[in-house]
């Protein structure tokens, strides 16, 4: 039977791809204020700005590429049973081939009612693909409300989270790539790997986890990952 590899990937994951991530110099957090538009108050503040921001995000996306870090993730399903955990809400995972990602933080080409069904139940049955195309302030869902993205805010809860623990919990290896750890609930799902899981961190900075079971690969996404499948192939 194959092994359950679970990967954890935050936004240094795509930088290689051309995206800024949010707390690194010239990340994001430096060029707008979170709370205006990543919360739920900034939204009720100011929709127009949330959509705008959201909509130059969808159009980067789609001239961005999935890179080397994305692929070989795909290509560990060839070897591994892979669960990706993306607190990414591109889609350059799915882009480069892997079958089975959980977006813990939403997705930037969905969208859905502010006012629906998805806050109460999680159910998806009216959320919208919107692929690349910009909203507006005036576009409606079916139910007559103003569509929103499908990203959850500062100040929202994390529809996902039970099922990432539960893949954390069932993980033989834990890889956590590209994230600063410093967004719960995101940052402690570590903590749920079993005491024999070998668990692999990728980030050119230090993050801050200290725990024995952590090997540090200290380096960008693209090079780490080949790091780490020489590392795996070793080991297994
Ligand atoms: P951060 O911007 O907090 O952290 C990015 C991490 O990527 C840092 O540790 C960097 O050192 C690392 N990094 C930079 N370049 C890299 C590269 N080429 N290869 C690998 N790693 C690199 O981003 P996240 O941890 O993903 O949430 O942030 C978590 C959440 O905070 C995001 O999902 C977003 C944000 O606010 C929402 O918007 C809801």
């Amino acid at each position: 039977m194959k092994k359950h590899l679970v990967i954890l990937t935050g936004a240094g994951v795509s930088a290689e791809s051309g995206f800024a991530t949010f707390r690194d110099t010239g990340g994001l957090w430096e060029q707008y204020d979170v709370n205006d538009v990543a919360s739920i108050e900034g939204w009720y503040r100011n929709r127009k700005l949330v959509l705008e921001f959201y909509n130059q995000r969808r159009a980067q996306l789609k001239d961005a590429k999935p890179n080397a870090a994305h692929v070989a993730m795909a290509q560990l399903e060839k070897d591994y049973r892979v669960d990706v955990i993306t607190q990414n809400v591109d889609n350059l995972h799915e882009r480069a081939g892997s079958t089975r990602v959980l977006h813990l933080h939403g997705e930037l080409t969905k969208v859905r009612p502010e006012n629906g069904i998805y806050d109460r139940t999680e159910s998806e049955a009216e959320v919208i693909d919107v692929g690349y195309r910009p909203v507006i302030l005036g576009d409606l869902a079916p139910n007559g409300s103003q569509l929103r993205p499908h990203i959850v805010f500062f100040g929202e809860a994390v529809p996902n989270i039970g099922k990432a623990i539960d893949l954390v919990e069932q993980a033989d290896i834990l890889l956590i790539v590209g994230s600063s750890l410093q967004v719960y609930p995101a940052a402690g799902l570590y903590r749920y790997a079993r005491n024999d899981c070998p668990i692999y961190v990728i980030d050119p900075k230090p993050v801050p986890i200290s725990d024995p079971r952590v090997t540090f690969i200290q380096d960008v996404a693209t090079k780490g990952m080949a790091r780490f499948v020489e590392l795996v192939e070793v080991n297994d």
